[in-house]
This record gives C-alpha cells, structure tokens and sequence, in this order.
C-alpha cells in the first residue's frame, strides 16, 4: 500500500499547493495519493494509509481520522489554531513554515508600518482629507525607539531591514539573545524596562498561553506617553477593549493591527474606522506555494526517510 497525504484547511485552496509540490515531488502520484479533506476522499479507500497531513488551520477534530500521520505540515508559521484543537493527535510531529518569501513580506509590512507612523504620514493623510497645509516637527529617526516582542525568524528579520534606517532597535524574547545592533531583553523581568524604552512597539509573538492577553492595561502603561503598536502576531495578544481606552485617553498615539481576536474583524467594531488605527485583514504576510512547495517536499522525503523533519514545533513551548 502506497503512502498518502491529506490536505485540510477550510479556507485556503488546495490547487495551488497542488500544482507547486507536483514538480517537486516527482516520486509522488498525485492523482492517486494527494487527498482533500472533505471533498476529495473517493480514492482514499484507507485512511491509515495517509501518513503526511499539510493543514492550516484545520477544521477542528479533522485530524484525529489519520491515526497512521508520521507528521503534519502547517502551511503558515503560526500553529495556534492547530493546538487548540483538543484532537491534535499528541506526539505526531507538527512542522510550522519557515520560508524566505513569508519572512521578507513581512518584513516589507514592518518597514511599512513603522516609517508611517515615524513620519507621521497617518496625519499627513487626514491633513488632505482637512485641506490642511502644515508642516509637523519631524523625529530624528536615530533618537526613534522601536520595540520588537518576539526575536524569531520574522522579529530577527524585521529587525534586520529596520536597522539601516537608523532607528534604536530592542526586541524581547523568552530566552536570552545577544544579537549586534539589537538590545535585548527577555522574559517577563526584561518586559517593563522593554516596553519603558520603546516608541513604536511590533508584536510578531506566536500565540501561546503565556503570550495570550500579553498586551494590556498594565503592559500599555508601561508604553511611554505617544507610542504606537503594530501587531502582526495573532490578535488575542492583545486586550482590544484595554487598547482602545489607551488610544482613545491619549496615552498611545496609534495602532496598525493585521490581526484581531475575531476574524473576519466584525463589521460593527469600533476599531475599522477609527482615526488612529490602521486595519489590514491577517495579511502582512500570506505563505507562497511558489516559494515554500520546495522546502515541504525536502521535510515530506525527510519524514518518509525516517528522519527529523526542519521546524518541528516544541510542543511543550508553543511555538
Ligand atoms: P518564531 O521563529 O518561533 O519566533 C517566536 C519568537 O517569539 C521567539 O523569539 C520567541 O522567543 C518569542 N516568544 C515566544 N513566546 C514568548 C514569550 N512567552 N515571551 C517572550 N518571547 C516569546 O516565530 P516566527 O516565525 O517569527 O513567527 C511569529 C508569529 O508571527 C507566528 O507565530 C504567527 O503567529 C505570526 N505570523 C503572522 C503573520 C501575519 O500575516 N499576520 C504571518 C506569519 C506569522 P525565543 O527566541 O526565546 O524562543
Ligand atoms: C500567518 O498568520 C502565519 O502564521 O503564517
């Protein structure tokens, strides 16, 4: 019996993942052995049979059908949404993505957010729609204090593009770093004195129990007078309700989220037309088949091999 993969996400089309793995597992026939969760189970006659699962964000309990998996692969860096799910067959390898295209989008979405607030273009903007002709104080960009919670492959990344511009980079994490040009804190006793130094703050954070709710009323005050949050992590890092009491009482300046504890972003909340937010839906930076199809068929030989694949989540961590 021939070994099989199951491909399950709700909301993420598989023909793209399909037709870019295709060329790069030559030894696999698709037709034969490449399933979609529901609909295209005819030709499974064995679920036992599958032994490879590339998900993102899976419909809960989907999983606990292939009992025989050597190892699921999430097409997406974050596995919040995949450990949520009480079902997740414990012990069988979860392999989060880390690919150069994911990485450097995001980093374009960083750069972005920070010089628009840095260059006060968020004013500028409504100055059009007010016909107003003023000139604002400009910042020094090297006295500009930018904060990233989170030094993985995206915080480090980030930090790297943002780093010729000038600004005084920090990053927090929860394992101590010493990287040039970045001064780190880490752990929850390096979190005030992190967030005390910070102007403009970005969460790249994976979702997890002790990152969840990270960014609050007491953590906000710890923000000095007029900063600004980008967060491109996962929305339940941040308590929105204790968000909008700090934009709207003064104490920050602003906020980009990509990411919000309800998504789709409901269309009654408040925070889709609030002048000092900026809302993009969940896509600072969306996985490429094109670019990541390479790495997943190099991890699927690996596991069939009976090897450790690249970029197994530790489980007991999180992340
Ligand atoms: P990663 O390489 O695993 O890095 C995670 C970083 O967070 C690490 O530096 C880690 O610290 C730190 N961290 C984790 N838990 C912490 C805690 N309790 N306290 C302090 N620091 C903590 O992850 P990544 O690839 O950079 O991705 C980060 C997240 O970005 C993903 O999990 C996902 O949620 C999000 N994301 C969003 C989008 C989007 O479009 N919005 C796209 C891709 C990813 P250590 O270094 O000490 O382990
Ligand atoms: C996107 O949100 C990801 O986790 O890759």
């Amino acid at each position: 019996m021939s070994n099989a993969i199951i491909y399950i996400s709700p909301n993420e089309p598989p023909e793209p993942w399909r037709k870019a793995l295709i060329p790069c597992l030559p030894e696999v026939d698709f037709e034969r052995d490449f399933h979609v969760w529901p609909d295209d189970m005819d030709g499974l006659d064995d679920p036992q049979s599958v032994d490879i699962a590339i998900v993102w964000r899976p419909d809960q309990g989907a999983l606990k059908h292939f009992v025989n998996l050597k190892a699921v692969i999430n097409l997406g860096a974050g596995v919040d949404a995949i450990l949520a799910d009480k079902t997740y067959p414990r012990g069988v390898p979860l392999v989060r993505m880390v690919d150069p295209a994911l990485t450097r989008h995001m980093s374009e979405f960083v750069v972005h957010r920070v010089l628009h607030f840095h260059r006060k273009f968020h004013t500028y903007e409504q100055m059009q729609r007010d016909r107003d002709w003023e000139e604002l104080p400009q910042d020094d960009t090297l006295e500009k204090r930018v904060g990233i919670m989170g030094l993985g492959n995206l915080g480090r990344d980030a930090a790297r593009h943002l780093a010729p511009f000038g600004f005084r980079l920090a990053g927090w994490s929860r394992t101590e770093k010493n990287i040039d040009g970045i001064d780190s804190f880490h752990g929850q006793d390096g979190l005030a004195a992190f967030l005390g130094r910070t102007d403009i703050l970005v969460c790249l954070l994976p979702l997890t129990a002790q990152t969840e709710g990270i960014i609050n009323r007491r953590t906000l005050a710890q923000l000095p007078k007029g900063a600004y949050i980008i967060n491109a992590g996962r929305g339940p890092q941040i308590n929105e309700p204790d968000l909008l009491v700090a934009i709207d009482g003064g104490h920050l300046a602003g906020a980009a989220l990509d990411v919000f504890c309800d998504e789709p972003l409901p269309g009654d909340s408040p925070m889709w037309d609030h002048p000092k937010i900026l809302v993009t839906p969940h896509v600072a930076s969306l996985s490429s088949a094109k670019s990541a199809a390479r790495d997943i068929a190099e991890n699927i030989r690996r596991i069939r091999r009976g090897e450790t694949p690249e970029n197994v989540v530790d489980s007991g961590a999180g992340y």
